[in-house]
């Protein structure tokens, strides 16, 4: 856990302190530090240990769904596991000062136990399955990793037969979207309608280069909308963003909340 601390730039902190409405756009570099791999970091990104097109897709799917369920019960066990860290919950402090809106690319659950509430799962939630036939909810026990799993010594997804929805008895899928299917339609109006409502956009930890997410961003600068980025790196939004803040989520989002309060 980041013990360090930074000191934000003046024109950051004018331009949070001016906002009443302000939208936090995050992505997987938002929950990095409370141990939940991101996607695309070097050696740690879970896209750099296992290909995507075998395990995040329909066809992935189709072709094994033991070994896609395993995954996703693996990733499910990993953030039952996690603690949200100071980022998230600056987030939700700052929510007792400010109006402000979480939309999120992650999959995670931590915004919301840091005490937030997220308008907008873009990607869909690792704890909402559904049947892949009739999309009912799953709230089955076929969920839980086998007894003395043990995650430490977890090389290989292990393959685990999906439950049977209690509705239909068909195969009970990831509520996550895959690579190809589109975003679910009221996550994505109400993430619409935010940004267009927004005096700022703060941008956490997020690649912008998995679309149509990152087209987010994108609009509210068209519309006049200031942008802050949060990002231990130089990100596809970088350089287009009005201001890039290179620190943490769990170092850069508590300092923010401190100016906030003053
Ligand atoms: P990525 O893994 O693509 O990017 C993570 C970003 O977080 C990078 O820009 C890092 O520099 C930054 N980062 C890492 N640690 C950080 C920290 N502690 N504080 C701040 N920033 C940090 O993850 P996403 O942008 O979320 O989609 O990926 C977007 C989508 O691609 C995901 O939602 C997922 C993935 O495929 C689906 O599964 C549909």
């Amino acid at each position: 856990m980041a013990t360090e601390s930074v000191t934000l730039p003046g024109d950051v902190i004018d331009l949070v302190r001016q906002a009443h409405w302000i939208t936090v756009f995050s992505g997987a570099g938002m929950s990095a530090e409370s141990g939940v791999p991101t996607f695309r970091d070097a050696q740690t990104g879970l896209w750099e240990r296992f290909d995507p097109a075998a395990l995040a897709t329909v066809e992935a799917w189709d072709d094994d769904p033991a070994l896609v369920w395993g995954w996703y019960l693996w990733r499910m066990k990993l953030v039952g596991d996690a603690q949200p860290n100071p980022g998230h919950r600056a987030i939700a402090g700052l929510a007792d000062h400010r109006t402000v809106m979480v939309v999120t690319q992650n999959v995670d659950d931590l915004h919301e136990r840091a005490g937030s509430e997220v308008i907008s799962h873009l990607h869909g939630s690792l704890f909402e399955p559904r049947c892949s036939v009739c999309a009912a909810p799953y709230h089955g026990t076929g969920t839980r990793l086998p007894a003395g799993f043990d995650i430490a010594s977890y090389t290989e997804p292990p393959r685990i037969d999906p439950p049977a929805c209690h509705e239909c008895l068909s195969p009970v899928r990831p509520g996550v979207v895959w690579f190809g299917e589109p975003l679910p339609r009221d996550a994505w109006q109400r993430a619409e309608h935010t940004i267009a409502g927004s005096e700022l956009v703060l941008v956490v930890g997020t690649s912008g280069i998995v679309y149509p997410a990152a087209e987010l961003p994108e609009r509210a600068l068209a519309n006049g909308t200031p942008v802050i980025e949060f990002n231990i790196d130089e990100s596809a939004l970088s350089p287009y963003v009005t201001l890039s803040v290179r620190t943490s989520a769990a170092v850069g989002l508590p300092a923010l909340l401190d100016a906030v309060r003053g």
